[in-house]
């Protein structure tokens, strides 16, 4: 379905016979490299497509962007952020792999490795305790990464962690990522790398699962994230978000209010967990370094052991 544009311009990434130092073919890989296929996923600017490779028959999903589009509603800068994030982070086998990147006249393209299992949000409903210790740990796992590359997420959802061939997570859309989080370690007074407050700031992320310290507008730090995986691990246990309602104005009533109840059958262990990260002041929270700590993980090692071993059996 992606046609080449009927373009008399050279393109710039076409080899050309008067690059005497250049090798003869490109190894830059481009559209006429892959055999397009089904669509995984559309967003407002863009569509998720599987491809393979002609040559190496490998598949891939690719991400294609419409530049017009970007440029029209002034997202170019969040394009760069998503290549830039994925770029520095691709090399943790819990986030999404960039394996290249072109362009034609209309289009970006992202080669991005296909998590063939889909969203999260398709199995999250059947999840067993094990299955919920298994995929929090492994979503934790992934967040240090992120944040120890001074990065942070700020739209971790069920719906942007995708499951691989071997049911392994994966994250994906760092579209919404804050790059270069400054660091400032002392937990107590600090913003921990938190942005200046900014009353111009629009609202970054998806309404259930936004932290109350984002809507302020105040400052997003490294425990918003903390507060999206409180969010997720909730919804592990109840089958829903911790925070819904009628509309999105709601939403953020119950976020900012914290209203929110956690059901009798919830585990003690999880329960107490959820209770220690969905606190208001994003200072309270637990840090990563204690949730790992926290009883409901024990007999979990993290790392690279949670990336080898074969993740608990779905309901
Ligand atoms: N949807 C968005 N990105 C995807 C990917 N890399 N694999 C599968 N589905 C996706």
């Amino acid at each position: 379905f992606v046609r080449t544009p009927p373009s008399t311009h050279a393109n710039p990434e076409t080899p050309t016979a008067a690059a005497p130092d250049r090798p003869q073919q490109s190894l830059k890989k481009g559209v006429k490299d892959f055999k397009f296929g089904e669509i995984l996923g559309e967003g407002s600017y863009s569509t998720v497509v599987t491809a393979t490779d002609i040559v190496t028959h490998r598949e891939y999903a690719i991400k294609i962007v419409d530049k017009r589009h970007v440029i029209k509603e002034n997202k170019v800068k969040y394009v760069n952020i998503e290549k830039d994030a994925l770029h520095r982070l691709s090399h943790h086998p819990g986030i999404i792999r960039l394996y290249f990147t072109f362009q034609d006249e209309y289009r970006l393209y992202f080669v991005l490795s296909l998590a063939s299992n889909g969203e999260l949000s398709d199995y999250i409903r059947k999840f067993t305790e094990p299955c919920a210790q298994f995929y929090a740990a492994q979503l934790l796992d992934v967040i240090d990464y992120i944040h120890e590359n001074n990065i942070i997420h700020r739209d971790l959802k069920p719906e942007n962690i995708l499951l691989d061939e071997n049911m392994r997570i994966k994250v994906i859309d760092f579209g919404s990522a804050k790059l270069n989080v400054v660091d400032t370690p002392i937990k107590a007074d600090s913003e921990d790398g938190a942005s200046k407050p900014d009353a111009r700031k629009s609202f970054v992320g998806t309404a259930e699962y936004v932290s109350p310290e984002v809507l302020l507008d105040k400052y997003v730090c490294r425990a918003s994230d903390i507060w999206a995986f409180g969010c997720i691990l909730y919804q592990m246990f109840v089958g829903r978000p911790p925070f819904r309602a009628a509309n999105e104005y709601q939403v953020f009533q119950n976020i900012l209010h914290l209203r929110y109840e956690i059901p009798d059958d919830v585990p003690p262990s999880a329960a107490e967990l959820i209770r220690e990260i969905l606190l208001l002041d994003p200072k309270e929270r637990l840090t990563i370094n204690e949730i790992r700590e926290h009883p409901f993980f024990e007999g979990v090692t993290f790392g690279k052991p949670l990336w080898e071993v074969t993740p608990p059996r779905l309901k």
